[in-house]
């Protein structure tokens, strides 16, 4: 796999994830060290759609952490009862957060970011190993296509676990 994502121009967001989606499973695919694919996820993520934020929180003992990820600093630990990563932690689903402000317990690592979206990613057992979240510095930009986007893409990853 060539190590250049080929992004479409003047695209909608489906026809950008269509069209990343089986590069990233190349990207991927072949390669399993865990940090070097947490890694290029996020990068060929960022790429495509200039997220604000996206990266990883890992669970560790009985905390997320941050793991790789493309943006602004942001806060290292995240209690599994804190956040919209915490949230999505327990619960074990896909969240969308079109507002953060009126998300209860919301952490507020960048005061730009204004909707996000979490998933969690599991094991082979069924276990959430880390949660991927991605923040937009704009009001209620997702939706159910970067749900699916986003679900199909985590489900590339957890193959190479
Ligand atoms: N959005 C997260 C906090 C992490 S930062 O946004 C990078 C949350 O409330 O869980």
């Amino acid at each position: 796999m060539a190590e250049t994502l080929y992004i479409p121009e003047n695209a909608s967001r489906k026809e950008v994830y269509d069209s990343i989606i089986p590069q990233i499973e190349g990207l991927l695919s072949g390669e399993t060290d865990e940090i070097a694919n947490l890694s290029n996820f996020v990068a060929a993520l960022k790429e495509a759609f200039d997220f604000f934020w996206v990266g990883f929180y890992i669970k560790r003992e009985n905390q997320l952490v941050l793991g790789p990820f493309q943006g602004p600093i942001a806060c290292t630990r995240i209690n599994f009862d804190k956040g919209v990563c915490g949230f999505t932690y327990r619960t074990k689903e896909t969240v969308i957060v079109p507002n953060v402000d009126e998300f209860p317990g919301h952490i507020a690592c960048s005061s730009a970011s204004k909707s996000e979206i979490v998933l969690p990613v599991f094991d082979k057992n069924g276990e959430v190993l880390m949660v991927l979240d991605v923040d937009s510095d704009k009001l209620d930009d997702f939706s159910e296509v970067d749900k699916e986007g986003l679900e199909q893409l985590v489900k590339i990853l957890e193959k190479t676990f």
